[in-house]
């Protein structure tokens, strides 16, 4: 096992976005059939177009959040303890947007409890 979180730190990590594309067996709505796969797409690729992808904010596909819906997919988004369902890869950059700035510069912000200057100083390694 490797401690690794130094690393990240130097990387410039500022927020991790969770994607939930669970396929499940059942008669339960899952991501998977409720636009799952797209949803991720749609988030690397706005996160590319801004430069920030990996380097900053990572993406992850995750398995059930708890929010399952047959009309669209699950997100969190963390630190800042973010949560949504029912997004169709339509609404991404409208949800990005909200979260990052429509440039994608407002990283790192923990809306309720953390003001952008402490969470700056957070960010540093
Ligand atoms: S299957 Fe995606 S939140 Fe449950």
């Amino acid at each position: 096992m490797r401690q690794r979180t130094k690393d990240v730190h130097e990387n410039g990590f500022s927020d991790h976005v969770l994607v939930c594309t669970n396929d499940r067996d059942s008669g339960y709505a899952c991501c998977a059939e409720a636009h799952g796969q797209e949803v991720y797409e749609a988030v690397k690729s706005w996160l590319r177009e801004r430069g920030i992808f990996w380097s900053r904010v990572h993406v992850a596909e995750t398995s059930c959040l708890g929010l399952c819906s047959a009309e669209g997919t699950a997100i969190a988004i963390h630190p800042r303890n973010q949560w949504y369902s029912d997004v169709v890869p339509e609404e991404v950059p409208e949800l990005l947007e909200g979260e990052f700035g429509a440039d994608g510069a407002q990283l790192s912000i923990k809306r309720d409890d953390v003001s952008v200057s402490d969470h700056e100083n957070m960010t540093e390694p």
